[in-house]
């Protein structure tokens, strides 16, 4: 892949101004200094929640502070919408208020993360210099009044970012409560205006070279697409070759690498050694290459709202190992819902108990903090109806005695921790188990889903909901990651499988790892060209079987094997086996002509481990059992075996080899759970090997080996 500063540096000068040319590199994956990473260790679990003390007279604050204080909330995110509060006129930056906020948090113990204010550029800077503003795709530019209507590109934008995050970072850069950085708020809309087409193009430049190189690895003798000069080439990101439309996502990545590195590089020389950058990312979100984006980040954040206030609690914990995956770290929630939001059809609320319950799930997969969006709602603005913690009277909403009580566990935590002299933030995750997850794979199957049903979320999705509950703890990275500390991989419909990974992929299958592929893994090439080999493209002659034919299902087919029988349906792909010793796992029965009879998944041993695929949609029984049997043989087994229905139980591990159990209730009603030792619950201080649970209830359990 490209190095994004490199092309910004070698080909961007003149085509936009040198503000987009930026110094340093994120051409390699990041770990945070040992200051900071000593810092992120040395926190306790945090509630917090977002605060704007811009929207309130200074003489509120201290009211506000205190029923944090009382909701044991330690941390607040300020600032990341203020830029007319902190820059109300051109250069005239105004930092005494944030100054007081910060001191008056301070005063109550809760800490600030301090967010850059470009999502909400101030009007005079709009005004002033239209060319700030975002082009959407059917090219219109945007106007003020809401957020997030600037450019990417804009090098008059990047230079008033760079100014104002250089700005705070010298304020507030040594300010001791201010312990981290949140820069811009959820990255999200790429630009089509003029300055985001000169640096696609120039983009393009540098990654083919020439535009005969292009023109063959984009196939553009198709339709008569060939192109003479890199600046023919359209900007869109639909509707066009599939090639370029994978490459206008890679170019969106890096130009938001280089949009938050401007502000970066602006701030790092004003900040203590020990303050962290993040910003906060959205669940499943595919506008950007998320693992290449945490190559410059110190630390992975997202925002976990359920809009419709029924949380899936297996969807939820994908979710959060996702984000875990961005790092391979522990993570924040930086934002969260109280009961309800305010942009779903029905803003139904959680139910009770289920706020609480979702931060500890949260916490049971490797969060370090959880932060409530918001305190309380502004007079006026945008979001009147979202959950908030107080009423617009300024007194607790019923949801605050929840949010309390999770406070009030959490310092119950980090209390019987500190008398260990360790914090959670020490104790990881480790899993028997990945799932690779493929931006690439993901865009390119968006682009040509062949039938509306194949979502790649939900395919992705189905193999986990099997994986779970068995594994208990699972990993999901990126496809490139370090994979040998697996017992077995799976790789749900690695669509974009380049000859480039095939390599690293056989090395952990030839050293005795497990390789799992499902449908549509190994169709396309790093340019979304289709694989010459047939599925699973480079992996076809490791397999021993090759995709004969794939076809998209409007009815159910029969699928059996020795782990029984059920159905596939949405994909189904014909397997035909190639070496002696490939193995069918799974056939088709009757219900499509093309299928009856044909494998539907193969195994084959390779090196010391194996490669399986299965190349259907199974339903959810059927896929359970798969799952489990490759698990099994893969000599996965729980950490606890025996749990009811609708308890999940995962494990965090410190250094020295103390383990925390967390064990969730999502059920309405009390579970018991029998645990194979006696331990301690470190929130009620109960010793025993059982626990009762109660509706929704949750329990951290501490044990040592
Ligand atoms: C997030 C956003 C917040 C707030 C919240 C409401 O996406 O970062 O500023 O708008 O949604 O749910």
């Amino acid at each position: 892949m490209i190095e994004p500063t490199r092309w910004l540096a070698s080909t961007c000068a003149a085509v936009l101004a040198c503000s987009l040319a930026l110094p340093a590199a994120a051409q390699q994956a990041h770990h945070p200094t040992p200051a900071v990473a000593a810092a992120l260790r040395k926190e306790p679990l945090l509630l917090g929640t977002a605060w704007y003390p811009e929207q309130w007279p200074e003489s509120r604050w201290d009211a506000d502070l205190t029923l944090m204080e009382q909701a044991h909330i330690h941390v607040v995110r300020v600032g990341e919408f203020a830029w007319s509060t902190m820059e109300p006129h051109e250069g005239d930056f105004q930092f005494g208020w944030l100054d007081r906020a910060i001191a008056a948090a301070a005063r109550h113990h809760i800490q600030v993360v301090l967010g850059t204010p470009t999502a909400a550029p101030p009007a005079w800077l709009t005004s002033k210099y239209p060319d700030t503003l975002r082009v959407n795709e059917d090219g219109r530019r945007e106007e003020h009044g809401n957020r997030q209507q600037f450019s990417f590109t804009s090098p008059t934008y990047r230079r008033f970012a760079a100014q104002i995050a250089a700005e705070m970072a010298k304020h507030f850069g040594h300010n001791p409560n201010v312990i981290g950085w949140q820069i811009d708020n959820e990255l999200a809309a790429p630009s089509f205006d003029p300055s985001a087409q000169a640096a696609f193009h120039a983009w393009l430049a540098h990654r083919y070279g020439t535009i005969a190189n292009l023109n063959r690895r984009w196939a553009t003798a198709y339709w008569s697409q060939t192109y003479d000069n890199f600046n023919e080439i359209p900007v869109h990101s639909k509707g066009e070759n599939p090639a370029l439309l994978l490459d206008w996502k890679r170019f969106v990545t890096d130009t938001w690498i280089s949009y938050c590195e401007n502000q970066i590089d602006a701030m790092r020389p004003y900040l203590a050694p020990t303050q962290w950058i993040t910003t906060n990312t959205m669940h499943w979100f595919s506008g950007f290459d998320h693992y290449k984006l945490h190559t410059i980040l110190d630390l992975a954040a997202w925002d976990d709202y359920v809009p419709d206030g029924h949380l899936d609690p297996a969807f939820n914990a994908l979710e959060h190992d996702l984000v875990r995956g961005y790092k391979r770290e522990n993570f924040w929630v930086m934002e969260t819902q109280p009961a309800f939001v305010n942009w779903a059809p029905v803003n139904s609320p959680l139910p009770r108990g289920v706020t609480r319950e979702m931060a500890w799930q949260a916490v049971a997969h490797g969060a370090d903090a959880v932060l409530y969006w918001q305190w309380r709602s502004a007079p006026n603005g945008q979001e009147q109806y979202h959950g908030t913690l107080l009423g617009a009277d300024g007194t607790p909403v019923p949801v605050y005695a929840e949010v309390q009580q999770t406070g009030a566990d959490m310092d119950t935590l980090n209390s019987a921790l500190a008398k260990q002299h360790l914090t959670l933030s020490q104790f990881d995750t480790h899993s028997a188990v990945a799932m690779l997850q493929s931006y690439d794979s993901h865009w390119a199957i968006d682009f040509q889903r062949h039938t509306k049903k194949f979502d790649y979320v939900q395919a992705f999705t189905s193999v986990y909901r099997a994986i779970e509950p068995i594994a208990q703890n699972v990993d999901i990275v990126s496809p490139r990651a370090p994979l040998s500390t697996y017992k077995i991989v799976f790789a749900p419909a690695l669509n974009v499988l380049p000859d480039s990974l095939a390599p690293h992929l056989l090395e952990y299958v030839r050293n005795g790892g497990h390789l799992v592929l499902t449908a549509r893994s190994g169709m396309k090439n790093v340019d979304n060209g289709l694989q010459p080999e047939r599925q699973p493209g480079p992996l076809a002659d490791a397999l021993g079987a090759r995709v004969a034919q794939f076809y998209a299902l409007d009815a159910p087919v029969e699928v059996s094997g020795k782990i029984g029988s059920g159905k596939a349906s949405i994909w189904a792909e014909q397997l035909q086996p190639t070496a002696p010793d490939t193995h069918v796992l799974l056939t088709y029965g009757t219900g499509n002509g093309w299928l009856t009879g044909h494998p539907a998944a193969v195994t084959r041993t390779v090196g010391k481990g194996s490669i399986t695929y299965l190349g259907c949609d199974l339903d959810a029984a059927l896929m359970k059992r798969f799952v489990a049997s490759l698990l099994d043989e893969a000599d996965v087994h729980p950490i606890v075996t025996g749990l009811p229905e609708g308890v999940e139980l995962t494990q965090r591990t410190a250094p020295d080899g103390e383990q925390l159990w967390f064990v969730l209730n999502h059920t309405s009603t009390s579970q018991k759970v029998s645990l194979p030792h006696a331990g301690e619950d470190l929130l009620t201080g109960e010793h025993s090997a059982s626990l009762q649970l109660k509706p929704h209830g949750i329990a951290v359990w501490e044990w040592k080996q």
